[in-house]
């Protein structure tokens, strides 16, 4: 197969209009920008194009797929009993990177909510993304566009390398602007549980639906609500590890492992921020950014990632983020790519 590829600015030529819905109205993938990371695109309803999805990005079948819309009504059509703080929900953050997972209503096939009784929607507020739901004329279902376990793609040279000729469209969307997936949140009960952290944070939640919220702490028996929490997330190939601790504990710990490794001729990576890129010797040192814009650092994590595969790197080391707004959701993917590995020094 040859990937077609296209640029955002060509979305307003017919031609590109009629292969992007042909291409999914006859169950086949366009993978596109989103305002959080690219997704990679097929009609909802159309179990030819989701089987595509699955297969194609390697991704287990129990893992539910998010339902992209366009537009609020929408989304009545395929969910049922909305708890009452759900409009605000959707008045405060919609279009937006915030995914609300619904009671799904009976024709919303159970191949796209990994046999759940639930559907996660989100309406993504990327001109580009949401020009494709309206070309296509039906819901389309976008997990990240990444092999599945892989860091996700922020940069269309990303998506390339994942699925060029593997993909019927590539849209060319440049890089993404928030650069960590959706927040996703539960709203099938009395009162919203985050599953996935994000950059609209429970604070923000809480601020409009005035309610207490879950923290998020999924145990053996609730994986089931979450299952997407039980697969490996965002991993580089090397081994990796967060270092957390007083900067300058930080940077001496990380340089005698670099020591160690270089004895030993394996290759080692450091992520850190700006201010910290002279702190170490004999490593290929990536940095997220300026330490004081969050925004920043979050677009800049799976790119550094995917940057350190590039390396080949054998062990990679990285500065902690709690801080900040963004720190819950930084961390989250952080802890993910280095399966909770973390020294508090
Ligand atoms: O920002 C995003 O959300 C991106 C862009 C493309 O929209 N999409 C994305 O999709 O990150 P994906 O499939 O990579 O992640 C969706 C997450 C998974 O962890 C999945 O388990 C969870 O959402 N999810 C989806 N539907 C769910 C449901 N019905 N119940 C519980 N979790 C659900
Ligand atoms: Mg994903």
């Amino acid at each position: 197969m040859k990937t077609r590829l296209y640029r955002i600015e060509e979305l307003n030529q017919s031609h590109v209009q009629e292969d992007i819905k042909n291409t999914l109205l006859s169950g086949k993938l366009v993978v596109f920008p989103t305002e959080t990371v690219y997704g990679i695109g097929a009609h909802a309803l159309d179990e030819k194009g989701i089987k595509r999805i699955y297969a194609v990005k390697g991704r287990p079948s129990d893992n539910p797929l998010i339902m992209h819309v366009s537009h609020t009504q929408d989304v009545f059509l395929y969910t049922k009993n909305h708890q009452p703080y759900v409009s605000k929900l959707m008045e405060a953050f919609w279009p937006g990177p915030l995914t609300m997972v619904f009671e799904k209503k009976d024709h919303v096939p159970l191949i796209i909510t990994g046999g759940l009784n639930t559907v996660g929607i989100r309406i993504p507020s990327n001109i580009a993304a949401l020009k494709i739901i309206d070309i296509a004329g039906v819901p389309i279902c976008a997990p990240s566009a990444n092999i599945s376990g892989r860091p996700s793609s922020t940069q269309f040279s990303h998506v390339l390398n994942d699925f060029k000729d593997r993909v019927d469209i590539i849209i060319d969307g440049g890089k993404t602007e928030v650069g960590l997936e959706s927040t996703v949140v539960d709203v099938t009960g009395p009162v919203p549980v985050i599953l996935r952290p994000g950059v609209i944070t429970k604070d923000m939640i809480v601020a409009v639906t005035k309610q207490v919220m879950i923290k998020q702490e999924v145990s053996d028996q609730e994986v089931s609500k979450a299952p997407g929490m039980k697969y490996k997330h965002y991993a580089p190939k090397g081994k990796m590890m967060i270092v957390d601790g007083a900067q300058q504990d930080v940077i001496n710990f990380i340089n005698q492992h670099i020591e160690k490794h270089n004895k030993n001729n394996q290759s080692v990576g450091v992520i850190v921020t700006n201010d910290l890129i002279n702190c170490f010797k004999k490593a290929i040192v990536l940095s997220l950014g300026d330490p004081k814009h969050e925004q920043e650092i979050a677009s800049n994590l799976f790119a550094v990632l995917r940057q350190m595969d590039e390396e080949n790197i054998e062990y990679i080391y990285s500065l902690s983020f709690h801080q900040g707004v963004y720190g819950e959701a930084i961390m989250n993917r952080l802890m993910k790519a280095a399966n909770n590995h973390i020294i508090h020094l």
